[in-house]
């Protein structure tokens, strides 16, 4: 029974702590998973690419990551497919070709950083983090009257810094998203946890929430920041 989940970070794979779930448990997928960020090259880039593959790696994260195994282990847990899913750019093409495939209705959102970090040679600057929301047609949980600044989807913030977690999330960003689509003692899964920013935003809202996160010292982080042993 997911009961005795509820509320809590479990440690582990989230590919292999989900498959032990009882299918149908959830209402809300609201997920921030490793980004994938092409990291071949070379010459003038490599400086950067080498500072990424060590900042990426050091948060348990991997550069050929891909979403898709991920949506077909976590699909059957949903009562209904109805997700928002945290992305670089590089992984929006697959991400967009399996929901057409599975004629989802689908949106983009985007926070739009007020910080980032400078860009090296001819590129833009990384100053997008993508949030695609996918839902099935009717069933999934929508919210009206939250006031017109709550519908948009452009999200303005600066990048975030706790100690402890590398890639922290605005909570306000997380605490919308769950207000928006879905209402008080709903489930909220969040398999890749981190610092916790998702399972704390679902608490404070009155949603109950599972949370998985595969580092250990980031599973110890998120239980504190939710026992407010540390107010981050
Ligand atoms: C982008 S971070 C999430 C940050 C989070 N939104 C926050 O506000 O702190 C992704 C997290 O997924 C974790 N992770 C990577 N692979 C995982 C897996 N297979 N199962 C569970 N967690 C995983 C990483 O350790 C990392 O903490």
């Amino acid at each position: 029974m997911i009961e005795e989940y509820l509320n809590k970070v479990i440690e582990g794979d989230c590919l292999e702590v989900l498959k032990g779930f009882p299918d149908k448990s959830f209402d809300l997928l609201l997920t921030d998973p490793p980004y994938a960020i092409e990291l071949n090259g070379g010459g003038s880039i490599k400086k950067k690419i080498d500072y990424r593959r060590g900042s990426l790696l050091g948060i348990g994260s991997n550069p050929s990551f891909t979403l898709i195994p991920f949506l077909e282990v976590v699909r059957p847990k949903l009562k209904r497919f109805h997700a928002y899913i945290w992305m670089s750019k590089d992984t929006l093409p697959e991400t967009l070709n399996w929901i057409l495939k599975n004629k989802f209705m689908w949106n983009i959102l985007v926070w739009s950083k007020t910080n980032p970090v400078p860009a090296y040679n001819n590129t833009y600057l990384s100053d997008i983090e993508y949030c695609v929301f996918i839902r099935e047609k009717g069933g999934c949980h929508w919210t009206k009257d939250l006031g017109y600044e709550t519908y948009k989807k452009v999200m303005v913030d600066s990048v975030q810094s706790i100690p402890g977690h590398p890639t922290p999330k605005p909570m306000w960003m997380m605490e919308k998203l769950i207000k928006v689509s879905s209402k008080p003692g709903d489930i909220i899964l969040e398999p890749y946890t981190g610092s916790g920013t998702t399972c704390i935003a679902a608490k404070n809202l009155g949603r109950n929430f599972v949370g998985i996160e595969i580092n250990p010292e980031y599973v110890e982080l998120a239980r504190a920041r939710l026992r407010q042993d540390i107010l981050l």
